[in-house]
């Protein structure tokens, strides 16, 4: 399929009605619904989707959506303080807390845990939302102070727990530790010491689990010099793209880094569409823009601005004419015998993709920092997008 190549006009139109559809959809909690639409995910919302959605808004210079999103955050993580400590209590005894009782992945717009069963012990956005808010107050200012009780908290929770298996960011095989999950949890740590909101054993504590689970990925979590999807698997990951692009975890123009974007581009990518792994089967197996995105940043920051064009152009070209991006679409699926099935059990693709449209402001901004002018933030609202 030939694409037509967006102006950057249609970028900025496209990236403008993004941010507009997100705050529109925004729940008075500050709450990112994931998809309003989709059977499986209607009323709920992920700290990892939200994390980054978050991110996007916060990019393109909606702070004040990015800060009601960690109200939330910090409010869902308080009200679970002594789950948290009875967790981080049983952490490295003989009887650690079953995966039933470690916090859940997403929750209800108001912060409930919710009635519907989901595969839900994942850590990953509880490192992302630490990361997203660090990124949040280097570009804005302010006082990270108004989350600390939460933040602090969280650092409990991800020092104690980091080494165990658990889901990962697709809820798939809890029998494993994930090397994506491990980046969003370094990442979420290192930015809560850079906050410096934490007492001091707290900063410490922040600081030296960091160290050990960068140690970790960087030993068992590298397979043919590339990350790997788990420890000890040969694979890559889609997810991996934002280890090495966005949260800068492993740096993009490092040896890890740019063996891991090879990989992605060599295994996962056919044109400029992104599968999240090859064996998935989820709708079909297609190719998700989002994951487009964030490879674009990550070959952004490794020096290659054309090749995350490409990928920005592809992503673009996934938007119905309404202007509403997919979770994935399925011009190339790795298993077309798939689709029925799910169809049948969940209904058509979720259609918005709150973080589809997050992901695509995000690489347009990093592309193009002057972009955020018309995406509705004040003049020399951010450092980082005027500099
Ligand atoms: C994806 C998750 C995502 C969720 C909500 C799932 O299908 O695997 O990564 O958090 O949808 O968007």
């Amino acid at each position: 399929m030939t694409l037509r190549t967006p102006e950057r006009a249609d970028i900025a139109a496209l990236a403008v009605s993004s941010a507009d559809l997100i705050a529109s959809l925004q729940d008075d909690s500050g709450a990112y619904p994931a998809s309003p639409t989709f059977s499986a995910y209607r009323g709920y919302s992920w700290f990892r989707d939200g994390a980054f959605i978050a991110d996007a808004m916060s990019s393109a210079g909606r702070a004040e959506s990015a800060e009601r999103f960690f109200d939330w955050c910090a409010d869902v993580v308080v009200a679970h303080d002594d789950d948290i400590a009875a967790i981080v209590g049983a952490a490295g005894t003989s009887s650690p807390a079953p995966d039933s009782a470690m916090l859940a992945t997403r929750f209800t717009l108001d912060g409930r845990v919710g009635d519907d069963d989901w595969w839900d012990f994942q850590l990953d956005g509880y490192g992302t939302w630490l990361w997203a808010v660090a990124e949040h107050v280097r570009r804005h200012g302010g006082d990270a102070a108004r989350w600390g009780r939460a933040i602090a908290l969280t650092v409990d929770y991800l020092a104690s727990s980091w080494r165990r298996p658990c889901f990962d960011w697709w809820e798939e095989h809890a029998e494993h530790v994930h090397v994506s999950t491990l980046g969003c949890i370094a990442a979420g740590l290192r930015a809560a010491a850079a906050l410096r909101v934490l007492d001091a054993d707290r900063q410490a504590l922040a600081e030296s689990a960091a160290d050990d689970v960068e140690r970790l990925m960087r030993s068992t979590g590298v397979a043919n010099g590339h990350l790997s999807k788990w420890l000890g698997s040969p694979a890559v990951d889609g997810s991996l793209a934002a280890v090495v692009g966005v949260l800068d975890v492993v740096p993009a123009a490092s040896d890890i880094g740019a063996a891991t974007i090879s990989a992605i581009e060599r295994d996962l990518t056919v044109d400029g569409g992104v599968h999240r792994f090859l064996d998935d089967t989820f709708f079909g197996g297609g190719q998700w823009p989002l994951l487009s995105c964030f490879l674009g940043i990550a070959h952004a920051r490794a020096g290659d601005r054309d090749r995350a064009a490409e990928l920005l152009a592809w992503a673009f070209s996934t938007a119905e004419t309404d202007g509403t991006m997919p979770e994935q679409v399925g011009r190339h699926l790795l298993d077309p015998t798939m689709v029925d099935e799910w169809v049948e059990r969940w209904g058509p693709v979720a259609l918005p993709l709150l973080w589809s449209h997050a992901m695509f402001i995000r690489l347009a901004v990093e592309l193009d920092g002057e972009l955020i002018h018309q995406l509705g933030a004040p003049q020399g609202a951010t450092r980082e997008a005027t500099a």
